[in-house]
C-alpha cells in the first residue's frame, strides 16, 4: 500500500440547526484502493463552493437528496486524471466532475466531461461557462424574456449568477439594475460590468433608492435573495412582469417546520393577479439541452469582452467550511472556488 494515494475529505459530521458552524464539518483522511478495470483516479484541483450545498445539510424534501451524516460534502469539480484504466481518459486530461469536498476520487468516467485547457482558464467551468452561468442563461432565455429596454433588476448582482445574469440581460438590450452588498460590490457591477445602475441593499435608504433608480418600474426580477430584496422590489413590478425565482439565499437558513407563514400571501396572490405576473421557479438542469448554446454563446461574449467574470479563490481543502459560511453571509466576492491542488 506503500504508493496508495489518500483522499482528503470534508464530511457532514451533523446537521446545523438554522446557520451552519464548523463544527458541522468533519476532516478525514482515508487510503484509496486500486483502481478496476474502468476506472480513474482524479486528482482534484479546484472545489465549486455554491449555496446550494446549504440545502444538502437538511434532510428536508427537497429537489436532491440530502448528504449523509459522515457523508463526504457534495460539490462540483474541476479534476486532473492521475491514473486510468478507462479507455477513454488518459493521465493528464482535466475533466469537470461532481467529486466533491476531497482532494482524489475514483470514478468509473461516467458524467465527467473534458475540458479544453487551452480553450478557457479551467476554473471557469465552475463559474461564467460552468452552472452559475448557465443559470443565468437559462432563467434569462426562457423565463425573463427580456425585451430591449426594459427594466431588469438582479440581487446578489456580484455573484456568480447576479453577475452573468446583469451582463447576459444588457446583451439582450435590457437597462439592468444590480441590488448587492456593499460599496465595494456597487462599484464593481457598475463601474467595471456596464451596469445601468447599483444599489446597495444594506442602505438604510435601499428601497427609495432602488425605486429612484426603476423610473419607469420593473420588468424583470431576476430572484436571487428573497427577504427583505424582495419586499423592496415587489411594489415596483409592472403589470405583465416575470420573475423567475432561481434563489432565496435570505431564507437558506430558516427551519422550515417553523418558520413564520409570510402575511405578505394575500397581497402577492392579488398582485399577481392583478398586474397578470408570471413568476416562476426553476433548476438549471431543466434547460440542460440548452447547455451547447449556452457554451458557445458565453464563449463568444467571453473572447468579445462582453462578459465579464470574477473568481474569488480561497486556498486548501480544509478551508473550504469557513468559506462556505462566508458565501451564506455574503463575505464572497465573485465565483467561490476553492484552490484545492496546483493545477
Ligand atoms: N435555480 C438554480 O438552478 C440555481 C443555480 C445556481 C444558483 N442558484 C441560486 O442563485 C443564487 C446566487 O447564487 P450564486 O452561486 O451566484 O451565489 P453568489 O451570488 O456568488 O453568493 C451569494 C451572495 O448572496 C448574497 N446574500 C447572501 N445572504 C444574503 C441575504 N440574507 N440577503 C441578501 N443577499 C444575500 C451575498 O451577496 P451580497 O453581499 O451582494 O448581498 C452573497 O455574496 C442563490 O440563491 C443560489 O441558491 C440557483
Amino acid at each position: 500500500m506503500a504508493n496508495q494515494p489518500v483522499t482528503t475529505r470534508i464530511v457532514l459530521a451533523s446537521r446545523p440547526v438554522g446557520k451552519p458552524v464548523t463544527a458541522n464539518f468533519r476532516l478525514e483522511r482515508e487510503t484509496l484502493r486500486d483502481l478496476d478495470e474502468g476506472e480513474v483516479l482524479l486528482q482534484i484541483l479546484y472545489l465549486s463552493l455554491d449555496p446550494y450545498m446549504r440545502g444538502r445539510m437538511d434532510d428536508a424534501k427537497s429537489y436532491a437528496a440530502p448528504v449523509e451524516i459522515g457523508g463526504v460534502m457534495e460539490g462540483g469539480t474541476v479534476a486532473r486524471v492521475a491514473k486510468s484504466r478507462n479507455t477513454a481518459f488518459t493521465p493528464g486530461d482535466i475533466v469537470l466532475s461532481h467529486s466533491g469536498w476531497q482532494s482524489h476520487a475514483i470514478s468509473d468516467g461516467a458524467g465527467l466531461r473534458k475540458l479544453d485547457p487551452d480553450a478557457a482558464p479551467i476554473s471557469t467551468a465552475l463559474g461564467i461557462l460552468g452552472m452559475p452561468g448557465f443559470t443565468a442563461y437559462a432563467g434569462l432565455r426562457n423565463i425573463a424574456r427580456p425585451k430591449a429596454g426594459e427594466t431588469l433588476v438582479v440581487a446578489a448582482a456580484s455573484g456568480a449568477v447576479g453577475s452573468a445574469v446583469g451582463q447576459i440581460g444588457k446583451i439582450f438590450g435590457a437597462r439592468v439594475v444590480g441590488i448587492a452588498g456593499g460599496p465595494d460590490k456597487c462599484r464593481y457591477i457598475h463601474d467595471e460590468l456596464g451596469f445601468d445602475a447599483a444599489i446597495d441593499h444594506r442602505a438604510d435608504d435601499f428601497q427609495t433608492q432602488l425605486a429612484s433608480a426603476c423610473p419607469n418600474g420593473i420588468d424583470i426580477y431576476f430572484e436571487n435573495v428573497g427577504g427583505h430584496v424582495w419586499s423592496a422590489v415587489f411594489p415596483l413590478l409592472n403589470d405583465f412582469a416575470r420573475v423567475p425565482i432561481c434563489g432565496l439565499i435570505a431564507h437558506y437558513n430558516e427551519d422550515q417546520s417553523t418558520s413564520r407563514r409570510s402575511d405578505q400571501l394575500p397581497a402577492v396572490m392579488r398582485a399577481i393577479l392583478r398586474k397578470s405576473l408570471t413568476i416562476r421557479g426553476f433548476i438549471q438542469r431543466e434547460f440542460a439541452d440548452q447547455r451547447p448554446d449556452f457554451y458557445r454563446e458565453a464563449g463568444k461574449w467571453i473572447s468579445e469582452g462582453r462578459l465579464r467574470y470574477k473568481e474569488d479563490i480561497v486556498d486548501g481543502l480544509e478551508n473550504a467550511p469557513d468559506a462556505f459560511l462566508g458565501l451564506l453571509e455574503g463575505q464572497n466576492f465573485g465565483k467561490l472556488i476553492v484552490r484545492v491542488a496546483q493545477s
